[in-house]
């Protein structure tokens, strides 16, 4: 096991320091979101006492907005590799910001052009370009995983792509399969067809380092309150294309990114919570993280950029034995099936959400049970419509879903496999 602080880490999360002892809540609902640390709540807090103003004026509470505005542009920037803050697009979560964009990227695409889904995607990531389709005559394409693996054969990509592909929508990892994609490949067959590619990195930013510039997509879509921060989303598209979209704003907004794209007022607070939640991977980097991950990423950009990757990269091996135990744990009950990845030495292509059934057990039922032992986790299709569809979950009650994060422990896992494995011989 990675040999991180774990108790140091979990004295930075109020809502998890301020219950100790075996019967302490466990989260496990951090695909769903996840807790928040101390940092992140005083630079909330700090905001809404010293720099409660809008955008734009001459007094100090407004300039303050101004840099809080500015640094969470300059943070998510660090945090995806940007090369511009004016790359980073805030907005009030994932799915509303998915689209709003979408409606100023449908006019790009004529008639008869062709867009390209997965039925691995959360709905997020499938409703809003069902309706540009709609609304422009786009034919939509749909790219199948294979039940077996979880995973996507890409020469099935290959198939589909034809030269009136304009768009590919991929997720980075599935919310339901825990899967990782080959983000890379997969926009390098797209871009070679001259298709545009948008990222879903809901599910991976908790887990993973992300280089907008090494995975080489047009648009990479995430939300900070999946990963330890505040109820936000971020968008990141390369600047020469944002540059060529339709805006859709009020006539007063800039008619540059990103303020072109923020409709309204943001909510300065959570983008100073924002701020924070990029700090403390640069934290964990700097404090949690032995030296060689620090070495690992030396020639990355700038001093926060490396430390965020180092301090990702730490936490995310840290949780690798706790989803090896998980999994194993679950697929040794009688009648349980994990809907994901589970051979032990491919978990690296896999982020900890790990969703599964029980023969003759409503997943609700579950669900329900290990929370009156104060354990959370999620049941039913969480939004993943067509990975619950593809395998034929819609009408069984989908899933028990169980997410770690790098703030859980191994006991909390060895407690909550108690808990599933007394209610499943009952
Ligand atoms: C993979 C994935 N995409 C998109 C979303 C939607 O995110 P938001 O709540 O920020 O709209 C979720 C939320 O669970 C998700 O897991």
């Amino acid at each position: 096991m990675t040999n991180i602080d774990i108790d140091k880490i979990r004295a930075q999360f109020p809502a998890i320091a301020k219950n100790s002892g075996p019967d302490a809540p466990v989260f496990f609902d951090n695909p769903g979101g996840t807790q928040v640390p101390q940092m992140v709540i005083d630079a909330i807090t700090d905001c809404l006492i010293n720099a409660n103003a809008n955008l734009g004026g001459h007094f100090t509470t407004t300039q303050k907005a101004g840099d809080i505005y500015e640094q969470a542009h300059l943070a998510m920037a660090d945090f995806v590799n940007a090369r511009s803050p004016q790359e980073i697009i805030f907005g009030q979560n994932m799915t509303t910001l998915t689209f709003h964009i979408s409606r100023s990227i449908g006019h790009m695409f004529e008639d008869g052009d062709e867009i390209i889904l997965t039925h691995m995607e959360h709905d997020a990531n499938v409703s809003p370009w069902l309706m540009m389709a709609r609304d422009h005559g786009l034919e939509v394409k749909w790219l199948p995983f294979d039940t077996e693996t979880y995973e996507f054969d890409l020469d099935e990509l290959d198939k589909l792509i034809s030269d009136k592909t304009k768009l590919v929508c991929i997720g980075h990892a599935s919310n339901m399969t825990g899967t990782i994609n080959d983000v890379k490949d997969v926009c390098q067959r797209a871009h070679a067809a001259g298709a545009l590619v948008y990222v879903d990195s809901v599910q991976y930013a908790p887990h993973g380092v992300i280089d907008v510039q090494e995975l080489g997509c047009d648009f990479l879509i995430c939300s900070p309150y999946k990963f330890f921060g505040p109820h936000m989303g971020v968008l990141w598209g390369r600047l020469d294309i944002l540059n060529q979209l339709e805006l859709y704003k009020v006539r007063p907004a800039g008619s540059e990114s990103p303020d072109c794209f923020e409709s309204g007022t943001l909510s300065h607070e959570a983008m100073a919570g924002v701020t924070a939640t990029v700090n403390y991977f640069a934290w964990a980097g700097r404090e949690i993280a032995d030296e060689h991950y620090r070495t690992r990423y030396a020639d990355t950009g700038n001093e926060r950029r490396q430390l965020i990757c180092a301090g990702m990269h730490a936490l995310s091996d840290y949780e690798l034995p706790m989803t090896k135990r998980l999994i194993e744990g679950l697929t040794e009950m009688p009648g349980v099936k994990v809907h994901g990845i589970t051979s032990s030495n491919a978990l690296a292509r896999r982020v900890p959400t790990v969703s599964f059934t029980a023969e003759g057990f409503e997943p609700s039922d579950v669900s329900a049970k290990l929370a009156e032992q104060d354990i959370y986790v999620w049941d039913g299709h969480n939004y993943a419509i067509e990975p619950a569809g593809q395998l034929g979950l819609m009408d069984k009650g989908g899933v028990v879903r169980v997410g770690l994060a790098h703030y859980n422990t191994i006991d909390e896992v060895e407690r909550a496999l108690k808990a599933i494995a007394e209610h499943l011989t009952r």
